[in-house]
């Protein structure tokens, strides 16, 4: 049986076409550890907060590639509930830069049609970084063209523990997959299709364990500074070629 795919280009700065994909295969939702700012940082001889500056300034390129190839959802992990342990200047570093991003970024997020949200415990931020996040949710709130969530002071075991202790508030007296799944910060979002990891390191890190059980994992040995369009274009090139089966067989799938 021949199969036609609908075709989906995407372009670099200089117009060049960088590869086509199939866009019925797109995924719906993409994950992204972005992992390897510090170590990319020590490589070039830098501080590892300019590691993460570095980081936080890849992020625009992914986002733009993400949108132009009509990707709906793209999770971002920032900063993880661990994350507290680090020494006190990169954690107060960090923080800046997250707080830099929401301001400098918030009017080119609505202008582009991108919802921001984000997942995690929120009371651990600080107040004005908690107030910089809830403008930027309420500004967004009507973007349309791709859902941005950013996992802030997250952890998967907590968040998964917050759910259940929602349920039992809510008096709830039978836990099923979905009562769970519904009690998530990522409550209405669907489960990611594809979780990139940069860096080569070949772990999961405590990041989603609940919506990652059908997800395809893809590990990259690019630290995250140096993750651009096009290494998120030979991820997607990665999980076109996977079968997802979802525990059938493959005669079963159409
Ligand atoms: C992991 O690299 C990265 C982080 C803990 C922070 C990620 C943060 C950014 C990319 C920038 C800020 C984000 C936003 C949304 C503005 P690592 O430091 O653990 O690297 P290493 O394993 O090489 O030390």
């Amino acid at each position: 049986m021949i199969v036609f795919y609908e075709l989906q280009s995407l372009y670099n700065e200089t117009g060049q076409q960088l590869i086509i994909l199939m866009s019925e295969k797109i995924p719906r939702h993409i994950a992204i550890i972005m992992d390897g700012n510090g170590r990319w940082a020590k490589k070039n001889g830098l501080s590892r907060i300019e590691g993460h500056r570095r980081g936080a300034a890849a992020i625009d390129d992914v986002v733009e590639a993400a949108m132009d190839l009509h990707v709906s959802y793209l999770t971002l992990y920032a900063f993880s509930e661990e994350n507290w342990k680090r020494p006190h200047d990169e954690v107060k570093a960090l923080m800046n830069l997250l707080r830099m991003y929401l301001i400098d970024k918030r009017q080119k997020m609505i202008s582009k049609g991108i919802r921001f949200m984000v997942i995690g415990d929120a009371k651990m931020l600080s107040s004005e970084l908690q107030q910089e996040v809830k403008t930027t949710i309420n500004a967004t709130s009507l973007g349309n063209k791709m859902t941005m969530i950013v996992a802030l002071s997250y952890g998967s075991r907590q968040e998964i523990c917050r759910s259940v202790n929602r349920m039992i508030s809510s008096g709830i007296k039978q836990v099923t997959v979905e009562a769970i799944t519904d009690n998530l910060d990522t409550k209405g979002i669907p489960d990611p299709d594809l979780l990139i990891r940069t860096s080569g390191e070949n772990r999961i890190s405590n990041f989603l364990l609940w919506q990652l059980a059908y997800t395809e994992l893809y590990f990259s040995n690019i630290p995250w500074p140096e993750f651009d369009k096009e290494q998120l274009v030979l991820a997607i090139q990665e999980y076109q070629r996977r079968e997802r089966r979802f525990g059938m067989i493959s005669e079963q799938l159409s």
